[in-house]
């Protein structure tokens, strides 16, 4: 039998829909919101600070703080829809499955425990029968893998600069080979070289470990800069899904439009820069209709009242606006 014919997507959100239900009312941060990933894709998940990115990668691997609740939709990693299991069935696929790469490091890695220890503990978390001296050694592989020296397993977290803490946890995120890695602000605390090095480092090992990457982040020109695929979110929806290429030569929304135009271009000497009008929306009390109406230059009448549809605007290319489905409505009339 052929096996592409049976074969699933790696990742697979489905209609998946996040709030917190907090003291003063629910904060819907991810609302309807789907996509797939194939094995070996880098994916972007860009949009402002509240837009809900970090929401949904915590909710694929089932960590979304309380007072927050997957109320709707399905995560399936190889199949698994993982938003039904108990939290032990989740511990098993967590570093196995998928690997989590944070902002800042030393929310995970324990400072009182060697970083060969960290390597210990997940790896024979998942693998028992694997031995301490053996779980080390491959400790040590990944550690090179991520340019780490691996003597330096018997080092303390605090004895690292930065960068190398970063290196670090993408090597525990790598180290049970998972197919999916989630990296979220894995370089914003990180200075530009740095950064630069860190995410080529992450590109290296998606290459040579074959697995996919979602790499989230406010920048949208390092997700132009280094994906293969972009989802932009605003305000807990998507509001455009497209290819790197396609999103950077025909982006549609008004809100990706917007970002493009904040992004200083060194090839154009007299660009004008301009800052999109306004901020997000409050999410516990977003304004009715499309999220983005009120900064949005082009909104009509019935973007205040109505949600927008997603349209499909050529294949492959998804836009949350009313201005293209007028238009696919037109030409359908045609
Ligand atoms: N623990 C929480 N309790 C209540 N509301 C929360 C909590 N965490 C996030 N939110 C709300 O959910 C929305 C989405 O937040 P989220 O952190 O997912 O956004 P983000 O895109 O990752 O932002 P940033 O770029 O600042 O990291 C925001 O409105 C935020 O205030
Ligand atoms: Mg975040």
């Amino acid at each position: 039998m052929n096996d592409d014919v049976i074969s699933l997507p790696l990742l697979e959100v489905d209609s998946l829909t996040v709030d917190y239900r907090t003291r003063d009312g629910d904060i819907r941060a991810v609302n309807n919101l789907s996509f797939a990933l194939e094995k070996g894709e880098t994916l972007g998940l860009v949009g402002e600070s509240g837009s809900g990115k970090s929401t949904l990668g915590l909710s694929i691997i089932q960590l979304v703080p309380v007072p927050g609740v997957i109320v709707n939709g399905h995560v399936r990693i190889d199949g698994v829809d993982v938003v039904r299991l108990s939290d032990e069935e989740m511990r098993a696929i967590r570093g196995k499955n998928v690997g989590f790469v944070f902002q800042d490091p030393m929310t995970s890695l324990n400072p009182v425990k060697k970083v060969g220890a960290h390597f210990i503990e997940l790896i024979r978390t998942h693998e028992p029968n694997v031995t301490e001296a053996e779980a080390l050694e491959r400790a040590q592989k990944t550690l090179n893998d991520v340019g780490i020296l691996p003597e330096r397993i018997n080092d303390y977290p605090h004895q690292f600069s930065g960068g190398m803490r970063q290196r670090i946890m993408i090597a525990l995120a790598i180290a049970l080979n998972p197919g999916v890695v989630i990296a979220d602000e894995p370089t914003t605390a990180l200075d530009v070289i740095v950064q630069a090095k860190i995410l080529d480092l992450l590109k290296n090992l998606r290459d040579t470990y074959g697995m996919a990457l979602i790499l989230i982040t406010h920048d949208l020109s390092i997700v132009l800069e280094r994906c293969d695929k972009i989802i932009v979110m605003y305000a807990g929806n998507l509001v455009e899904y497209a290819t790197g290429t396609e999103l950077h030569s025909h982006p549609r929304h008004p809100y990706t439009q917007g970002l493009l135009q904040s992004i200083p271009n060194i090839e154009l000497a007299e660009q004008k820069l301009e800052a999109i009008p306004g901020s997000p929306p409050n999410l516990l009390n977003p304004p009715k209709g499309c999220r983005f109406w009120l900064r949005c230059s082009e909104a009509g009448e019935n973007c205040e009242t109505e949600e927008p549809p997603i349209v499909e605007v050529s294949p492959g290319h998804f836009v949350r606006c009313f201005k293209e489905a007028d238009k696919s409505e037109r030409n359908r009339k045609r």
